[in-house]
């Protein structure tokens, strides 16, 4: 039986991300050193059915079909949300005024005016609050971070960023909450991991150049329908990038990239050195590093393991891999330390709303044909 203390999670959702946030509440314990527990308390999913089967699967005491009555729940500390994207404010506004702390998937919302309105109430409240882009928890990227702070590879020039998927390929491929003309497109939905990404390697973005495409103009309005309507929201967004900090450089975020699965990739170039990543090769960082002799330079292949923490809470062996699931493990693991000391998670919804902020400013900018200023929007 735990001495620790408990803090009882209440998750919106179980579907892939809901899933996954079951996975890191359940595992993390045995693998990071905690001062707190994590309880699987209460699953909310559409129906009381389905919230019941879900409960039962992922291993929550109980389920309910109605997410108000999760937040209303006094035994509940911790509000975790991974239900569609148009939910993410009314599921935090509600947990925050029943003095929940709150974790909440990417994006933080549909506006950026709806994410602050989330900023500003969790800061009133003196709520931790997290946001799940999970990306920036592999040790090979905080290891690139290290580097760059470092200097190692001179002052960055720049970025070429990328997060390229194929689940929107077929033109059947029916409208779901990721089409919603509230919040969705290819660039709320994975544009905002290269941003959030791009941010936390370089700095943030002053301003912005781009251009959205919606490639399919219609889809089916459900999985096997035959009716269709428009789609309003970009399938392929490409970007220029202007940083505070003078560095340039270029986005794209498409759902469309035939032969894709996963190319969250990033190149950044420094006065003296380079980085690259692939996230489907997610264990490997490429550094071109200053100070080879002639003929004997290029880029060097650095393999995880337990010299990039925390690699070592989940094995002792180099070259045996983190995944995907173990992301989100580490996230929750960084979750769960906040909310023990009260301190603050990075990122965390104001970071976050940055992150809306930029999204913002690129739709404007496709919109009006010019260059934007991410500052001014919202
Ligand atoms: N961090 C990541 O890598 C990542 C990956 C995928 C999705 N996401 C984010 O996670 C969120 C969910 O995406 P997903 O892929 O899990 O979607 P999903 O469709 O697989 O799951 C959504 C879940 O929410 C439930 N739901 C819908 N309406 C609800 C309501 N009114 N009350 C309670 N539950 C409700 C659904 O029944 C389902 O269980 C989105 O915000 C998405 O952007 C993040």
């Amino acid at each position: 039986m735990s001495t620790k203390k408990p803090v009882r999670v209440g998750l919106v959702g179980a579907g892939f991300m809901g899933r996954c946030h079951a996975n890191a509440f359940r595992t993390v314990g045995g693998l990071f050193d905690l001062s707190v527990e994590p309880v699987r308390a209460v699953l909310a999913d559409v129906t009381e059915d389905a919230a019941n089967r879900n409960a039962a699967a992922l291993g929550f005491e109980r389920g309910v079909g109605d997410w108000h009555a999760l937040c209303a729940d006094p035994s509940i500390d911790l509000v975790a949300i991974t239900a569609p994207n148009v939910l993410h404010e009314p599921i935090a506004l509600a947990a925050l005024a029943a003095g929940k702390d709150v974790y909440c998937e990417k994006p933080l919302s549909t506006t950026v005016q709806s994410a602050l309105r989330m900023t500003e109430a969790a800061e009133k409240a003196g709520a931790v609050t997290m946001v799940g882009f999970n990306y920036l928890r592999n040790p090979m990227v905080r290891l690139a971070r290290d580097i760059i702070r470092a200097g190692e590879i001179g002052e960055i020039v720049a970025f070429r960023g990328r997060h390229a998927e194929n689940y929107m390929v077929s033109p059947d491929a029916p409208h779901n909450f990721r089409t919603d003309p509230q919040g969705g497109g290819a660039l709320a939905d994975i544009g905002s991991h290269i941003i959030a990404m791009a941010r936390f390697l370089v700095g943030p973005l002053r301003s912005v150049s781009a251009h959205g495409e919606t490639v399919h103009k219609t889809r089916p309005i459900a999985p096997g329908s035959a009716e269709r309507k428009p789609v309003v929201t970009d399938d392929i967004t490409n970007a220029i990038l202007a940083f505070d900090n003078g560095a340039t450089g270029v986005l794209e975020a498409s759902w469309v990239a035939v032969g894709r699965t996963m190319d969250l990739s990033w190149e950044i170039t420094g006065s003296k050195g380079a980085i690259l990543f692939t996230q489907e090769r997610m264990n490997e960082l490429m550094v071109y590093m200053p100070g080879a002799k002639a003929g004997r330079d290029g880029f060097q292949r650095i393999e995880s393991g337990p010299a990039h923490p925390p690699f070592g809470n989940f094995c002792p062996a180099p070259g045996h891999h983190l995944g995907f699931n173990d992301l989100k493990v580490i996230e929750v693991a960084d979750l769960l330390s906040a909310v023990a000391t009260r301190g603050r998670c990075s990122p965390d919804f104001r970071e976050a709303s940055e992150v809306q902020r930029t999204i913002e400013a690129m739709q404007a900018s496709s919109r009006e044909r010019a260059w934007v200023e991410v500052e001014a929007v919202g």
